[in-house]
């Protein structure tokens, strides 16, 4: 028996995340659920986001899964900082990972582009970088007010990220892009080239090629074909995902894990959307980006059958045009819900052997 910890958030996270569950319990998996009622509305009752032994509680889990955590209510650097981050950093979950494939039956912004032509993997450091928190600020409120915010690379980071980004590139097309910015950035983007080089040496199967992040977002515009694993700096790597998101053709279709590769701890799955609170509560909320979080998720726990299931029941859903509003659509996230369990219920979908 495996143990997850659910923590469906704010705003759609709490209509998208019973979808995956949904899912999750029509594979005839061991796999146990433990919901936590974790976020803002947490955060209104007691001031804080969690509970003080919320990740004591979470590391006796196998795996999170988790929906979105915001809310116009808490500021949003409150919510990151007192949930997510902490999560992240403390089970050392230093890969993110990032899935950007075209679906099926999904028209996304990129004309004359089918599926297969466009399947990129992000891996993304999920540790440091423009997000270790390091600075402070000055004369707060005065007109000669001061904010620092120093960005860390560290050796270290940058190279257990970029062991796994060429680790999946060696089991995929053998392609890795390394996205930097060692023109304006003297020091940390040229660790982040040295390092990255003296890894890939280790794989001289795997084709290296450095790119600076401007031209890498028009690359993934105009050549996306050309790329194959991608692994980015934590600020890169969450920009270049948001144009992942929107090539794909929704936000709302966009998955993500974040990775304890070391296992140190779990391993959090969650869709890259937020709590969207511009359409929570009407039930229009796309649901596939959780769901396919929900197979990297099985992935992650060794049902690799199972993920490819899911993923299959996904693109069979998409293909029947069951869409949700944002792609076009007129389908509710439960009429999505029902479509996906049908696909897994038909006689092409075969439970697996694992
Ligand atoms: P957002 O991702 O919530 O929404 C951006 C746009 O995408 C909105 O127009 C929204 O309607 C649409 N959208 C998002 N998810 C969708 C879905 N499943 N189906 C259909 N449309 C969808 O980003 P935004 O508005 O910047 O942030 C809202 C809140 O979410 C903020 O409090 C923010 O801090 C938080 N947030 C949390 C994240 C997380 O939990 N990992 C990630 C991003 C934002
Ligand atoms: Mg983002």
């Amino acid at each position: 028996m495996q143990r997850i910890a659910v923590i469906p958030g704010d705003g759609v996270g709490k209509e998208v995340v019973p979808v995956g569950l949904e899912v999750l319990g029509a594979l005839g998996l061991a796999l146990e659920f433990d919901q936590f009622p974790w976020g803002c509305e947490h955060y209104g009752r007691t001031g804080r986001m969690m509970p003080e032994d919320g990740l004591k509680t979470l590391a006796r889990y196998d795996a999170i899964y988790l929906g979105a955590i915001g809310w116009p209510s808490v500021p949003d650097h409150v919510s990151l900082w007192g949930l997510l981050l902490p999560i992240r950093k403390t089970f050392d979950q230093y890969v993110n990972l990032r899935p950007v494939r075209l679906l099926p039956g999904v028209r996304g912004p990129l004309a004359g582009r089918d599926p297969g032509e466009v399947d990129m993997l992000f891996v993304r450091e999920n540790t440091e970088g423009e997000y270790s928190g390091a600075g402070g600020r000055v004369h707060a409120g005065a007109a000669a007010e001061v904010a620092v915010e120093v960005p860390i690379f560290t050796r270290r980071a940058i190279e257990r990220c970029a062991r796994y980004a060429l680790e999946q590139a060696r089991q995929r097309r053998r392609s890795l892009v390394s996205v930097t910015k060692s023109n304006a950035s003297r020091y940390a983007y040229v660790l982040w080239d040295e390092v990255v080089a003296e890894v890939a040496a280790g794989f001289p199967e795997v084709r290296v090629e450095r790119v600076h992040v401007d031209a890498m977002a028009a690359r993934m515009v105009l050549r996306p074909e050309t790329i194959d694993v991608v692994v980015a700096s934590n600020l890169f790597g969450d920009i270049l995902t948001d144009l992942g998101a929107a090539i794909q053709g929704s936000l709302g279709l966009a998955a993500s894990a974040n990775l304890s590769v070391d296992g140190l701890g779990p391993s959090m799955f969650e869709p890259v959307h937020g709590s969207a609170p511009d359409i929570a509560g009407r039930g229009w909320a796309n649901p596939v980006g959780a769901v396919w979080s929900a197979a990297l998720m099985l992935q992650h726990l060794g049902h690799l059958g199972s993920a490819k299931r899911v993923e299959a029941a996904i693109d069979e859903v998409c293909r029947q045009g069951v869409l949700t509003l944002d792609l076009g659509g007129r389908a509710s996230t439960t009429e999505v819900q029902q479509a996906l369990l049908a696909a897994l219920a038909a006689p092409g979908s075969r439970p697996s052997s694992e």
